[in-house]
């Protein structure tokens, strides 16, 4: 953070946005054991003052605190908040670039929510939005929130390789499109990211970046953010042995407006859901089927044929899906009111087709 005789905020800047999580956590002195801490302790300016004797000359730093949560606690509010902030921010010139410190438990759901609400925006103003956590609290002996805050800073701030405007994440010394988050593992240095397509932060990989850009060739519009009242309630339910029609007509009655079915296997769900699934399409509960492994691709009509009102996930996770079936979902209806006939299914479609990055 270099000092500048203007407001910094008016001078060109990386906007570091403050959300929490275990970067910004804290462990007790008296414990032994530093996974016991509280995440969302210590504020985006102290981890910022921290760091700063190694951020590369040059490279002005604003920090906002957003949130200082436990991201197990995000909420739709919050999405919102971060959204407008994201996207009222990408469209400040001094604004040359972003990183978002957050908790590793959603970062998932965040980064699939800013991939589908300010991708192309992103990557049509040539500014890359920088995801970044860590698994180890802010105090721990060797802690890895400032390696990952300064590896998201230069790439938010650097011209490397090539690499595109975009939504992006960093972890443990490896950069991913932020839509490909999935954490995977409770303690993992990089639990996030280790199963997702990515490269070395260090020397870009040139098939992982032509994988970027023909998934950003392909995603042509963001969608709305969802205003407060506006985000659909939509439930996660996952087959098991021993499932209960139950567990689905207890939604019938209810409010909710989708339901995103995490199955086993290839996506398949008991039998017993068959009959009280069909009653949710015909209360117009949207459907989206996805796989309990949270890994590889469910796809249309397999393992059975989808009825109408049912979409498989593609490559989406559940906690993907459930966000990209709010946003379908809200801009469906956005649509509706604009007189146009484009449907949740359309706008799900858009997110759930884009191509895999290998
Ligand atoms: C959180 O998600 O806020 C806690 C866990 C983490 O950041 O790794």
């Amino acid at each position: 953070m270099s000092s500048n005789p203007t407001s910094p905020e008016k001078s060109p800047h990386i906007l570091v946005l403050g959300m929490g999580g275990t970067i910004a956590g804290l462990a007790s002195q008296s414990e032994d054991d530093p996974r016991k801490y509280q995440a969302g302790q210590v504020s985006v300016d102290s981890l910022l003052a921290h760091i700063q004797s190694a951020v590369p000359d040059g490279i002005q730093l604003v920090p906002h605190q957003v949130a200082n949560i436990n991201s197990r606690n995000l909420s739709d509010s919050l999405l919102t908040k971060l959204g407008s902030t994201v996207r009222d921010s990408l469209a400040n010139p001094a604004v040359l670039g972003i990183v978002i410190t957050h908790g590793t438990d959603t970062m998932e759901e965040t980064g699939l929510f800013l991939q589908a609400t300010s991708g192309k925006y992103a990557q049509t103003l040539g500014k890359r939005v920088i995801l970044t956590g860590a698994m180890l609290p802010a105090n721990a002996p060797q802690p890895d929130g400032p390696s990952n805050l300064l590896d998201a800073i230069r790439w938010a701030s650097t011209p490397i390789d090539n690499c595109p405007g975009g939504i992006y994440a960093v972890m443990d010394g490896r950069g991913c499109m932020a839509m490909d988050l999935a954490k995977r593992h409770g303690t993992a240095l990089n639990a996030p990211l280790q199963d997702s397509p990515s490269s070395s932060v260090g020397l870009i990989n040139p098939s992982w970046l032509s994988g970027v850009k023909a998934l950003q060739a392909v995603w042509s519009e963001d969608l709305p953010i969802p205003k407060l009242a506006e985000w659909p309630w939509v439930e996660i339910l996952t087959s098991h042995a021993g499932a209960r029609a139950e567990t689905i007509n207890h939604w019938l009655t209810s409010d909710v407006e989708g339901l995103v079915l995490a199955g086993s296997g290839i996506g398949g769900f008991h039998d017993e859901w068959v009959e009280p699934l069909n009653q949710a399409i015909s209360h117009g509960i949207a459907l989206v089927r996805t796989s309990r492994t949270g890994g590889g691709s469910t796809y249309p009509d397999i393992p059975e044929k989808d009825a109408p009102g049912c979409m498989a996930s593609g490559t989406l996770t559940a906690p993907r899906a459930r966000i990209a079936l709010q946003l379908a979902i809200n801009a469906a209806k956005q649509e509706k009111l604009n007189g146009k006939p484009l449907t949740w299914q359309d706008f799900f479609a858009r997110i759930a087709s884009l191509p895999e990055i290998r």
